[in-house]
């Protein structure tokens, strides 16, 4: 069996462009893979290092969006990535390998300082957030890495600190795979790019009442301004909507747009119902998770007791081929 390992940043709660762009495929790899999914707050240090007041209750949310999208410790090893302090020997271990040049030419590296002028992220730690991510990848020694293309030069990275390493001492760790989610992106409510920090979000644990009224904000068509104006689903943000969720309806949606058949108001009402049904399992699951914290708890413990087991074999092979041990 394959052996897939990810990891999302606790960021705050999920929301639908997580859950199509990755949970949903993470969910499907739990069968026929041996999975390892775990919450990155390690890694959310590296730009929110002066926050941390959020931290605890952003991973626990993360936690239990994972477990109601359909995770399950049955299939997967569900844990957080501090809970497995070998991420961090071998992050250490892969520092003293990695010429800096490699990480300076990371692309993400200058956009992602540019993107956060407001913090100082001219840190030892920042410049080393892909030798980290190497480190979480290799500790499993995965095969498959299931990621956006955001994420391809940190793992071409990865690969490329494998490959010193097993050259410089003997070979312990494999190269790795992408397994690249082609999705298209999810628009947020104001038709730019689903994400966080434009506040544009619909949160997959947002409540009925709350996705009606984001749904009825989102933007549409620009062109129809009165409902008779004929309309072009392809610029719509709502019509992508449900060609990711209702495919069934999209080719009517479509055509009754073109024709002025439908309203934006009514169309929108529709697919807020339609998400509404679609996350119904979602938060039913949530529910039974906030109900008792304990599942929660346990999950993530036995999670990282068995992530460790693998992660201490590799860290044991990798300080032999060293001399450390
Ligand atoms: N860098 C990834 C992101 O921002 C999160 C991540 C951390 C990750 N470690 C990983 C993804 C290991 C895949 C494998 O999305
Ligand atoms: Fe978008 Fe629907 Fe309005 Fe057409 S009718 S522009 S698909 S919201």
């Amino acid at each position: 069996m394959k052996r897939v390992l990810s990891g999302i940043q606790p960021t705050g709660r999920l929301h639908l462009g997580n859950l199509i762009g990755a949970v949903e495929n993470w969910v499907n790899l739990q069968q026929g893979h041996e999975c390892y999914f775990f919450i990155a707050d390690y890694h959310a240090l590296s730009t929110a290092y002066a926050e941390t007041g959020d931290l605890k209750d952003n991973v626990k949310q993360v936690a239990i969006d994972l477990l109601s999208a359909g995770l399950t410790p049955e299939k997967a090893v569900i844990f957080k990535q501090s809970d497995v302090p070998e991420h961090a020997e071998l992050h250490l271990l892969f520092s003293m390998i990695t010429p800096l040049p490699w990480l300076e030419r990371v692309p993400t590296y200058k956009s992602k300082i540019e993107e956060l002028k407001e913090k100082d992220l001219g840190t030892y730690g920042f410049l080393g957030y892909p030798v980290l991510q190497a480190a979480d990848i290799l500790i499993y020694r995965a095969d498959l890495v299931p990621v956006g293309e955001d994420q391809l030069p940190h793992l071409e990275l990865t690969r490329e600190i494998a490959r010193r390493f097993n050259y410089l001492y003997q070979p312990v760790f494999p190269e790795p795979k992408s397994a690249l989610t082609r999705f298209p992106v999810l628009p947020g409510t104001d038709g730019r790019k689903m994400s966080k920090s434009y506040q544009n979000t619909i949160a997959i644990s947002d409540s009925p009442e709350v996705i009606r009224k984001k749904v009825g904000i989102m933007v549409t068509d620009p062109a129809r301004v009165k409902r008779g104006d004929a309309g072009h689903p392809e610029v719509c943000p709502a019509y992508q909507y449900y060609k990711v969720f209702a495919k069934e309806r999209a080719d009517i949606v479509a055509k009754e747009c073109r024709t002025a058949a439908r309203g934006c108001v009514a169309c929108k009402k529709e697919l807020a119902q339609l998400l509404i049904d679609y996350l119904a399992p979602v938060h039913r699951a949530r529910k039974e998770l906030e109900k008792d914290h304990k599942i929660l708890d346990r999950v993530l413990q036995d999670g990282a007791e068995r992530a460790r087991r693998a992660a201490a074999a590799t860290l044991l092979d990798a300080k032999r081929a060293i001399g450390l041990s």
